[in-house]
């Protein structure tokens, strides 16, 4: 297949377009290459990607909306993986306007260009972060999600209904899939694995914050990446149990979907840590803080749906994955 893989140059997007490519489908890749975080780390992971003879790079904001419209009219994509966004909860406390160009206004131009060109299938990242205030668990696909604590959230819940509504109007079938803080190698610098491993290997103190009172349902990006490709493969299709006398947050009269793509097995923070300490062979300074604005005590993905579905569910242990991300850093950056 022809497929479009927005935010190729990032964290997840290469792990996905990599896969793509080693089945044989012909991915264009998409990325701003923004500097959110290095963008030498960007680089690197597409310079992996170029050695793909099928795998070519668009370098394209989301949010231009006429550059979007001339992709998708040159192109004729089979199917489109929108991973391009603005990520982070704590930086959209104080860049709202980035979570605004990223996530909404590129959002409506993917949404856009999949109406007008006949794309078959529309996959796209939600976040495990729509759950906002939930303290049901674990997250269910059936729950309310309308308490956001972060814009983050609120765009990505933004996402949803935006689909919902072209998979309504236009019978533009849409999957959106909340992922569950996905590590792995190849990781993003702003998030807590790849921080802590910096850190302890320079000598310095680790912020850890709610004083390690956290839980996380950490999902290796394999299994990530697994959960994308087999959604991808399956269309979506309006769902014959919902009922608009009783309406279902997690079903559909249209060819919309959500999933949870979680590990199902959510960790304590302390846990996390003293797996990276081992795999280091390291014992981190901690530096106990305060919760951060935005953030949640805890996360645990009910993966249920996502089986029905697909035949597959999370299973990366803790362990195991960061062990691999810590050869992985070691590697490429030395120590
Ligand atoms: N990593 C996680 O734990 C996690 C959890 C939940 C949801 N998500 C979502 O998954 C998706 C991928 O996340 P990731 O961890 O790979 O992040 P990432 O930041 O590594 O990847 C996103 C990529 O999109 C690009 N991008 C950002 N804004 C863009 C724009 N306006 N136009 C074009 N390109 C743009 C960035 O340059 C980056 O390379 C995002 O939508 C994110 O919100 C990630």
């Amino acid at each position: 297949m022809k497929i479009l893989v927005t935010g190729a140059a990032g964290f997840i997007g290469m792990h996905t377009s990599e896969r793509l490519l080693a089945r044989g489908d012909e991915v264009v890749g998409l990325d701003n290459l923004n500097d959110y975080y290095d963008p030498g780390l960007k680089e690197s992971r597409l310079a992996r990607l170029r050695l793909h003879p099928a795998f070519r790079f668009v370098k394209l904001d989301v949010a231009d909306r006429p550059g979007v419209e001339r992709l998708f009219a040159a192109e004729k994509f089979e199917r489109v993986i929108h991973l391009a966004a603005q990520a982070g909860v704590r930086y959209s406390i104080q860049n709202p306007h980035a979570y605004v160009d990223s996530n909404l206004v590129g959002f409506v131009n993917i949404l856009e260009g999949c109406r007008h060109h006949q794309v078959q299938h529309l996959v796209y990242a939600s976040s495990s972060s729509v759950y906002g205030g939930n303290t049901k668990m674990p997250f269910s696909e059936h729950d309310s999600v309308d308490h956001p604590v972060s814009l983050y959230a609120a765009t990505k819940k933004a996402n949803e209904l935006m689909a919902h509504t072209y998979s309504h109007l236009y019978a533009l079938p849409t999957t959106g899939l909340r992922f569950f803080t996905v590590y792995g190698p190849w990781g993003r610098p702003d998030m807590a694995l790849f921080l802590f491993t910096k850190a302890i290997l320079e000598g310095r103190p680790i912020d850890v914050f709610n004083h390690g009172k956290m839980k996380r349902d950490f999902t290796y990006v394999d299994d990530i990446v697994e959960g994308v490709i087999r959604t991808v493969d399956h269309v979506a299709a309006p769902d014959p149990a919902f009922s608009s006398d009783q309406p279902d947050p997690g079903r559909s009269h249209a060819p919309f979907r959500v999933f949870n793509i979680g590990n199902h097995h959510p960790v304590e923070l302390m846990a996390f840590i003293e797996a990276i300490e081992s795999a280091l062979g390291i014992k981190a300074t901690k530096n106990f803080l305060p919760m951060q604005d935005g953030d949640v005590p805890a996360t645990y993905a009910d993966t249920r749906e996502l089986n029905a579905w697909t035949g597959f569910a999370p299973a990366t242990s803790v362990g195991d994955g960061v062990g691999r991300f810590v050869a992985w850093y070691r590697a490429y950056y030395g120590g």
